[in-house]
């Protein structure tokens, strides 16, 4: 018998907005500030992961930085959090990516609850500057959970708010954390982004246009 999923629970940064964008042009500027050069390529292992854990694998790429004070690290997020901040004030309605919207839309007609399961502690901010609240019934953000990406937690409690059997949520990330967070949460997982960094994935999709609510519906029932 076919199936339909009873909630969507959507990662935030890089899914609903290119704010996965913002997030390195901040630690890029941050790592510069340390001497320290990143590119895209090592960004990928910090999509999806909290604040202080993506500073601790930005400092170990110099071994002298190693042992710096827990309150000097924190001052370091601070200061990230601060360039993060001053990009994020452009965010506006016009920035939520292209499909999403309607995706939001048929899901709500097709009574599919929607959730956020975000690492970040801008989740709410975001959100609001996007003009997307109205849609979504629980934000998971980085407040709620003890265990981030690729720990499950920030998915099961979305789950479990709504009161939903994770065999019936649909997680939807752009990162290699995410999924495997969704997969361990024993949710179905929609990759976007690129093949070789979600290879995890129960479906993957390029962009956020080829998001088709028909075509995912069709996937989960494959599984
Ligand atoms: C995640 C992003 O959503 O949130 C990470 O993918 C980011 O890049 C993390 O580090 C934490 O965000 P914030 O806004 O709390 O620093
Ligand atoms: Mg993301």
């Amino acid at each position: 018998m076919k199936q339909t999923p009873k909630a969507f629970i959507f990662d935030l940064d890089g899914v609903i907005t290119d704010t996965a964008e913002f997030h390195y042009l901040a630690w890029k500027k941050l790592a510069e500030e340390l001497g320290i050069t990143i590119d895209r390529q090592f960004n990928e292992q910090l999509k999806g992961i909290s604040r202080m854990d993506s500073l601790e694998r930005i400092l170990a790429l110099n071994p002298s930085l190693k042992d710096m004070p827990q309150k000097e690290k924190e001052k370091l997020a601070y200061q990230k959090n601060d360039h993060y901040v001053e990009l994020i004030k452009t965010i506006k309605p016009e920035n939520v990516l292209p499909g999403i919207e309607e995706l939001f839309t048929k899901l709500k007609e097709n009574h599919i609850k929607i959730a956020i399961g975000s690492a970040s502690k801008n989740a709410q901010r975001v959100l609001e500057l996007l003009g997307l609240t109205h849609y979504i019934d629980y934000i998971v953000d980085a407040a709620k959970v003890t265990k981030g990406k690729p720990d499950p937690e920030t998915f099961t409690t979305a789950a479990d708010y709504l009161n939903i059997p994770y065999g019936e949520c649909v997680g939807l990330e752009d990162a290699a954390a995410g999924i495997e967070a969704i997969n361990q949460a024993g949710m179905f997982s929609v990759g976007i982004g690129d093949k070789v960094h979600l290879s995890a994935a129960d479906y993957i999709v390029s962009d956020t246009t080829l998001l088709d609510l028909d075509e995912i519906l069709k996937q989960f029932n494959l599984e």
